[in-house]
């Protein structure tokens, strides 16, 4: 067990967003879906210390996190590619992953900066050649594979991932996918997604959220068989309105 997430509240000013929310991040990836506004982001900032719960517990191999600030969180070994990525776009690309690396150090571990940037270009062999741009100068899809990159800099534990396909073309979002897929066989990943097709079958345990509670939870073949999530998420089963009237049945 890494992660655990006991009956969590939480919201904005007095307004709640996320209420009971209950489930574990364990091996490989915990997906979580939900349409916008479902809670997605408040569940990640929650978990990483960007927003302080309301009610409930988050236990990290025991240790509670509900209770500490985001950088306590993440010196913890919590590393977070939050929504819209936010790198540090003044700095080279470098230079954001060498901050993840200071992340590592100061949490006490060993950093051989060859070997890091080596596990880092196995995953994202994207990245070498453009190590010396400056972040804000990259597209969307550059951008979001340099923030996991700086979270994977900082060897971090548990790795968050909020819906970090957002805006990218079709065929980037099948290959970051991938790479994520890649990444979650040595790390935990706590994914969101609106993306269901694509990201159910690669998931270990997928939590449906909607208007900030769980509503179905299981393993991919049990929520691909849902009837709900199909409905809702994959389009299949829905009666497309009529665009005309039917004509009238032939006589005879
Ligand atoms: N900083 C904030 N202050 C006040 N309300 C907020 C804030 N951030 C989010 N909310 C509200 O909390 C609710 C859940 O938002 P959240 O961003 O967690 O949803 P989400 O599932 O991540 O959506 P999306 O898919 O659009 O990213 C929404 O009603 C939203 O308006
Ligand atoms: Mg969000």
């Amino acid at each position: 067990m890494l992660l655990e997430v006991s009956d969590l509240s939480a919201g904005y000013l007095g307004s709640s967003v996320l209420e009971h929310v209950s489930l574990r991040v364990e091996r490989g990836i915990t997906l979580v879906l939900g349409p916008n506004g479902a809670g997605k982001s408040t569940l990640i900032r929650s978990v990483a210390g960007t927003l302080r719960p309301v009610a409930g517990s988050l236990r990290l191999d025991g240790v509670p996190l509900e209770t500490l600030r985001a950088h306590q969180v993440a010196l913890q070994g919590v590393a977070t590619s939050p929504e819209r990525a936010r790198l540090f776009t003044d700095l080279k690309v470098v230079d954001n992953l060498r901050l993840g690396a200071d992340l590592a150090r100061r949490r006490g571990e060993a950093v051989d900066w060859e070997k890091t940037l080596a596990t880092i270009f196995r995953i994202f062999p994207g990245l070498p050649p453009i190590l010396s741009q400056r972040a804000g100068q990259l597209s969307g899809g550059q951008q979001q594979a340099v923030a996991i990159a700086r979270a994977l800099a900082a060897q971090p534990r548990l790795l968050l991932l909020d819906e970090p396909t957002t805006g990218l073309h079709p065929v980037l979002v099948r290959d970051l996918l991938g790479r994520i897929q890649e990444i979650a066989k040595d790390l935990p990943v706590l994914l969101t997604e609106q993306n269901a097709l694509q990201t159910i079958p690669l998931a270990r345990e997928v939590h449906l959220l909607e208007a900030g509670r769980i509503v179905l939870s299981g393993p991919p073949e049990r929520f691909l068989a849902d009837d709900r999530v199909r409905r809702a998420y994959l389009g299949e089963g829905a009666e497309p309105p009529p665009l005309t009237e039917p004509p009238p049945a032939a006589e005879g």
